[in-house]
Parts: structure tokens; C-alpha cells; sequence
């Protein structure tokens, strides 16, 4: 449940010196709402946040302002807002979260360009799709589960040296490598109106355990996503990963797999990565279609 009554003032043009004005001023402060969530299951809730503006920052750098301050724009202490990143370069894909309606990396928004579109105010919200775990702090795990579903690696028996391996040819490393680019960040299911949220409840008493292998058979079941559909075709077409080729067209042909997606495009618009997802898409339809077909014949 969102609570909206304390969320102030609606987007606008900045009259009380916030924000960017029509002239590139900048501003002395910056308002950001950021939708709160105590922990998983809890109703989530808008908190004003005012933070001293500097010059290039990112959202990230905003939000340990907030952290540092543990206030919000009224000056009443509260909890410091939680959210993940690691890697701060755009690279690892923790700190996805929603600015300002849209699904991105809080270490690549750049707070200038923000208040360039929206000079009233910052909005940040959680992903969607993944069970909030605090705050803008999601759980990624059906994102990594779906990756285990469509064996997204190179099998090998072991770890010793094996020599090498067969060549990959030039031109087969040149669709490789796009969608090798994946930081399983999210933005593609966030978009996707076919990806649902997954989300159980605790039973009373029920071990971690328990609770994780409830979690993992439901994520099994539902949609697993154009990122996971684009690492199946990535790696069906490497030299050795293809050895199990027909492992993962069974995983795409299996119960929320592929005839799922129903082609809206919205993934392919929202990667960082500029992933061609639909030409995964596209290319996994017809592995899929050909797979069936020489099962049905025996092929
Ligand atoms: S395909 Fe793109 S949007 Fe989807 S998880 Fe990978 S990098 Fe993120
Ligand atoms: S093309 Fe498929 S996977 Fe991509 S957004 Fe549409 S339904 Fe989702
Ligand atoms: S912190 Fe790694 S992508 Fe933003």
C-alpha cells in the first residue's frame, strides 16, 4: 500500500529556489521522494528528503547524503533510506531502481541532467517486479534463479587444464559479445508486462530453508525473462557451450518459457546495454521451434 498523503507538493516548476530554474540556476537544494519500505511485506510509504546540492552528483552520491543525514525535509530523524551498488560504474547492476518513472542505475543518473528534466524534485522508487528487501533494496534472486534454469555457462568437468579449446570463430564473436555485456540488472523485467512479480509470504515458523526452496519452485514456474532467454542464445552458440544446447531449449520450452513473452519490445528499449533482447528473442523462437520439431520426429 503506498501511502500518499505525505508526498507534499505534486511535480511543477521550482518558485522557492529548489531545483534548476528556467534560467540554469543551480539550485541550493534538491528535493527527493523516495518510497520507504520497512521490510518485506511492509506497506510502503513516500518520505520527503531535502539534500544540499553539489555539483556532479549522481543519484547515489544523493542517497548517502540522505543515509548520512537521517532526516527528512521536515528535520524529523528517521531510519537512513537503504539501497545496494558495488560497483558504481555502471558494470554490476545492484543499484537499479526507478528515477523518476524510469527503470535505471542509480550510479550512471546523473542528478544535473535529472533536475534539467524535472527541476521540482527527484523520485526514486524499488524495481517493481522483485520483493522488496528495505527501501530501494530489492531481491535479484529469480533474476540469477532464471540464469541456473537456462544453464547460462560453459559446462566443464573440472578445473584442470583441459588445453584449449575449440576456436569461436570471428563473426560468431561479434553477436556474442553484445549480449555478453548482461549485468543481470533488471531494467529488461521491470519493463516486461509479461514478468509478474513473485513474491511468498512466510509461513510461522517456517525454516530459511524451507522458506527458499518454496521461493525457488514458484520462480521456476513463472516467466523467466528476456535477459535469461538472451543468455540461453549466447551461450548455445559458443564452441563448448553448445554441448548442452538442447538442455536449455527445453528449459525455453518448458512452463514460463519462452511462449510467454508476448513480443511487446519493452525490454529491448530499457537495456543499459543496449542488448538486442527481441533478435534473442527472434533467434530462440526458432532454435525452440526446430528443437520440438526434431524431438517429435526423433531426430
Ligand atoms: S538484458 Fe539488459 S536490461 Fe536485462 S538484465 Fe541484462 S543488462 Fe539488464
Ligand atoms: S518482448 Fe517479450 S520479454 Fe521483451 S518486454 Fe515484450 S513480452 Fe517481455
Ligand atoms: S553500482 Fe554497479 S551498476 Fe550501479
Amino acid at each position: 500500500m503506498v501511502d500518499s498523503h505525505s508526498n507534499g507538493h505534486a511535480n511543477g516548476h521550482s518558485h522557492d529556489g529548489h531545483g534548476h530554474d528556467e534560467h540554469g540556476h543551480k539550485p541550493d537544494h534538491i528535493e527527493v521522494r523516495v518510497l520507504r519500505q520497512d521490510g518485506p511485506g511492509q506497506p510502503s510509504y513516500w518520505e520527503r528528503h531535502s539534500v544540499k546540492y553539489e555539483a556532479d552528483m549522481n543519484v547515489i552520491s544523493v542517497l548517502q547524503r540522505i543515509a548520512a543525514n537521517a532526516k527528512n525535509a521536515e528535520g524529523k530523524h528517521v531510519a537512513p533510506v537503504a539501497w545496494d551498488c558495488n560497483c558504481l560504474e555502471e558494470v554490476c547492476g545492484a543499484c537499479t531502481m526507478v528515477i523518476n518513472g524510469k527503470v535505471r542505475q542509480a550510479c550512471s543518473a546523473l542528478v544535473d541532467k535529472l533536475l534539467s528534466d524535472n527541476p521540482a524534485e527527484i523520485e526514486l522508487q524499488p524495481m517493481t517486479k522483485f520483493p522488496v528487501v528495505r527501501d530501494l533494496a530489492v531481491d535479484r534472486t529469480r533474476l540469477f534463479s532464471a540464469l541456473s534454469r537456462v544453464k547460462a555457462w560453459v559446462p566443464v568437468d573440472g578445473y584442470y587444464d583441459m588445453g584449449a579449446g575449440p576456436r569461436y570463430p570471428a563473426e560468431d564473436q561479434e553477436t556474442a559479445y553484445p549480449l555478453s555485456q548482461c549485468m543481470s540488472c533488471g531494467c529488461c523485467v521491470e519493463a516486461c508486462p509479461q514478468y509478474t512479480k513473485v513474491e511468498l509470504e512466510r509461513i510461522e515458523g517456517e525454516t530459511e530453508e524451507a522458506y527458499n526452496a518454496r521461493c525457488k519452485a514458484d520462480y521456476d514456474r513463472a516467466f523467466v525473462g528476456p535477459h535469461a532467454i538472451s543468455q540461453a542464445m549466447l551461450f548455445n552458440q559458443h564452441p563448448t557451450g553448445k554441448n548442452i544446447a538442447g538442455e536449455r531449449l527445453d528449459a525455453l520450452t518448458a512452463e514460463g518459457g519462452l511462449q510467454v513473452c508476448g513480443n511487446a519490445q519493452n525490454c529491448v528499449a530499457v537495456c543499459p546495454k543496449l542488448i538486442p533482447l527481441t533478435t534473442s528473442i527472434a533467434r530462440a523462437g526458432r532454435a525452440t521451434t526446430l528443437h520440438v520439431l526434431k524431438k517429435w520426429f526423433g531426430a
